[in-house]
């Protein structure tokens, strides 16, 4: 028994934490958590556990925030045609796994040196279709957008550390104009 009801969850913790603590290098760190988060969202179970969790713009639910490692996992549920404002996830990490519905990710390029501050030019570099199953791995600094493409859609997020500790810039496609975040409101959920 782990501290979660749901036991494809409970292994997924496990899991992470054997992983964490091979300590592999960065990238390969990063990408070894793939096929694990993959595992853990094709778990039915879990799946119909998450069809009762809020719909809500601005949430990101708080799953799990890990004592010995630091890592986050958090769950995202996106309302009808959810649009996300390109963003990036400043100096973490984030691997990004659509647990149930469609989304669409979409990677964008900086074609400035970023030597004007408030101003970026991104370009788009990839649109890809991200049906339930699907995972991506941001790395730090990666300007991106994760949309909705289906009613409702549930994304789990592992992240390095829990957000808000950390600036995120938002850019505005239209004018180049860039911002600051901290990220979305962080609501605890039990599982
Ligand atoms: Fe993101």
């Amino acid at each position: 028994m782990g501290q979660y009801s749901n036991s494809a969850f409970n292994n997924f913790i496990h899991d992470m934490q054997m992983h964490f603590s091979l300590g592999l290098p960065e990238v390969e760190h990063w990408e070894g958590v793939r096929p694990l988060l993959s595992r853990l969202i094709s778990d039915n179970e879990f799946r119909n556990v998450s069809r009762s969790w809020e719909r809500k713009k601005g949430r990101e639910y708080i799953l799990h925030h890990d004592p010995e490692y630091d890592f986050f996992v958090g769950a995202l549920v996106r309302e009808p045609k959810h649009v996300a404002m390109a963003h990036d996830h400043g100096p973490t990490w984030t691997i990004y796994g659509v647990l149930d519905g469609d989304e669409v990710t979409q990677i964008f390029e900086r074609l400035d040196d970023g030597s004007q501050p408030g101003y970026a030019k991104l370009r788009l570099k990839v649109r890809s279709e991200a049906p339930m199953g699907t995972v991506d791995v941001v790395p730090p600094h990666i300007p991106h957008a994760e949309n909705g493409n289906s009613p409702r859609s549930v994304a789990i997020t592992v992240r390095t550390t829990k957000p808000g500790s950390y600036d995120q810039i938002m850019f505005d496609l239209e004018t180049g104009k860039t911002g600051i975040s901290r990220g979305l409101d962080l609501v605890p959920l039990k599982i």
